[in-house]
């Protein structure tokens, strides 16, 4: 089949570089003068043809920006065999040949339903969490480790003159693949994953006492929202040991802001060869990469793929914290 007019959307939680992929979709487009549309507020777009017309002009300056011009949404509408309905129906009434999905495995799941529907699909991994099986990076994870680092160093400036303790929870509901990330990064006292069980005693408490002993007056524990949360985890440290830890919580500043370089150019790798793919008419596929090589698998076995914190972070983690 040939592809003429192809569709780009945006959906679940927003990542820094999902413009630039947007823009590398539709450059590539085309390129391959390729018509393309974005679909505004994710999956709700299809349901209820919420899109715009796309051109080289309409992603001018956009590469930099956070956020992404397309919104995003976690439709529920879309979760109903009858919202996908009406979805496969906008498809067909706007004439789309393929659609674009960039987000996280609830987006691949969305485009799984479509596909099943005979719409063809490539989906581009975009989450901060970077839990995406199939692939070792996702987009927007170098932006929300580095806002996150940044954050942190500056509070360990004032935790250092206060000989503090500070508790920092970072985001990953379900993953600890960017506080573990982060934890490294910053030189953390210690780090708390949902992926591995935790002892308080042995992983916070004796941390702080060893830190303690080789002379260190301030400590910075990171957390992954999935492990617990950093008020919890601050009482539990007051009550065990004689400090008074402060809690910060990043929040959604990590998913802000312009992407780095290095997202920046992933998502604009991915974009282009996910129009690529539809081109090739290869469909049902996840653009995946381990950033020396991009390779795609199809969109049912990327989501069955299982993989957890690598025993190599948690091997450099252990040495680094002392215990
Ligand atoms: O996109 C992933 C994520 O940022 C998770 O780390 C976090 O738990 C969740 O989204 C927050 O979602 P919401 O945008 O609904 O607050």
């Amino acid at each position: 089949m040939s592809i003429k007019r192809i569709g780009v959307l945006t959906s679940g939680g927003d990542a820094p570089g999902m413009n630039a992929c947007v823009r590398a979709v539709v450059r590539t487009a085309m390129y391959h003068n390729v018509e393309c549309y974005g679909i505004r507020r994710g999956y709700n777009g299809l349901i209820t043809g919420d899109v715009i017309k796309l051109d080289e002009k309409s992603v001018a300056h956009t590469i930099n920006r956070g956020g992404t011009i397309l919104y995003t949404a976690r439709s529920k509408e879309f979760m109903t065999e009858e919202g996908q309905r009406k979805a496969v129906s906008t498809c067909k009434f706007l004439g789309l040949d393929g659609i674009i999905a960039i987000g996280g495995d609830g987006t691949f799941r969305g485009a799984r339903a479509l596909s099943k529907h005979g719409v063809n699909v490539v989906c581009i991994p975009a989450t901060i969490d970077n839990d995406i099986c199939c692939t070792n990076y996702s987009i927007g994870f170098d932006t929300a480790a580095n806002t996150a680092i940044e954050c942190i160093d500056k509070l360990r400036d004032t935790m250092q003159s206060h000989e503090r303790c500070s508790v920092v929870e970072v985001m990953g509901r379900n993953a600890g693949y960017l506080a573990m990330y982060v934890g490294l990064a910053v030189g953390a006292t210690a780090v708390l994953v949902p992926e591995e069980s935790i002892d308080f005693e042995r992983d916070v408490i004796e941390k702080i006492r060893r830190a303690r002993f080789n002379g260190f007056t301030h400590y910075m524990i990171v957390v992954a929202e999935g492990a617990g949360s950093a008020a919890d985890i601050a009482a539990k440290i007051k009550e065990a040991i004689d400090l008074d830890p402060r809690v910060t919580v990043l929040g959604h500043i990590q998913r802000g802001g312009s992407p780095t370089g290095r997202d920046r150019v992933n998502a604009t790798k991915m974009g282009y060869l996910a129009v690529e793919l539809l081109l090739e008419g290869r469909t049902n596929r996840i653009v995946c990469t381990n950033e020396g090589s991009f390779t795609d698998v199809e969109i049912d076995t990327g989501l069955s793929m299982e993989r957890s914190i690598q025993n190599m972070e948690v091997n450099v983690l252990t040495a680094m914290t002392g215990n």
